[in-house]
């Protein structure tokens, strides 16, 4: 049944210690994402409480790309990139944040989606939230109504959650 899948997709995730740097417990989806049966079951349980209420999806680069472009292909929706700078060729709008390990920019194309577009936004992980408040940012200087974040995995203890002005949906968290 629906619970007994999420519990093996669940399974599947990995956890590295001290990866980038020391003290960090990296959180490796890789294996959920590469089993055909775990990866299903999460791209449905991740869309399904926005289901209806989105236009696009945009991913996170970078494993926020794999499951917006799952997402959007199973609910027929748009797909959009939020990339890391200097990535995307026309004009952007972009956005500084702290990483649990460094610093980083994101950015997204100014005219790819008109105002008032309907963006349910995706990354693999939710740490200290950085990513998804810049993300955030972007889009409300680009007037997207943004639906929700949803993530894979949700890490308590960094609080990423508190960080966001937003409806945050995570399947699974630690
Ligand atoms: C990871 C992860 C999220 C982000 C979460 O990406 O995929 O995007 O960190 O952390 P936060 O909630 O503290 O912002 P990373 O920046 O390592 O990039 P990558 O996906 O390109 O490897
Ligand atoms: N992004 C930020 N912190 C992370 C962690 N601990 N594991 C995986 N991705 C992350």
């Amino acid at each position: 049944d629906g619970a007994f899948r999420l519990a093996r997709a669940e399974s599947l995730i990995a956890a590295v210690s001290d990866h980038p740097t020391p003290g960090v417990v990296f959180r490796d989806l890789t294996p959920l994402f590469a089993d055909a049966e775990a990866f299903s079951v999460v791209v449905d349980a991740i869309a399904e409480p926005f289901a209806g209420r989105f236009d696009v999806v945009a991913g996170l680069e970078a494993r926020g790309f794999l499951l917006a472009g799952a997402v959007a292909a199973r609910t027929g929706t748009g797909v959009l990139p939020i990339r890391k700078a200097g990535k995307l060729p026309r004009e952007t709008v972009a956005e500084s944040y702290d990483l649990e390990y460094g610093r980083a920019t994101i950015e997204a194309h100014r005219d790819d989606l008109p105002p008032g577009v309907r963006v349910l936004l995706l990354d693999d992980v939710l740490a200290t939230g950085g990513t998804l408040a810049a993300a955030l940012r972007i889009g409300e200087r680009l007037e997207w109504d943004v639906v929700g974040c949803g993530v894979v995995l949700e890490l308590d203890a960094l609080a990423g959650r508190d960080a966001l002005d937003s409806r945050v949906v995570s399947v699974f968290h630690v």
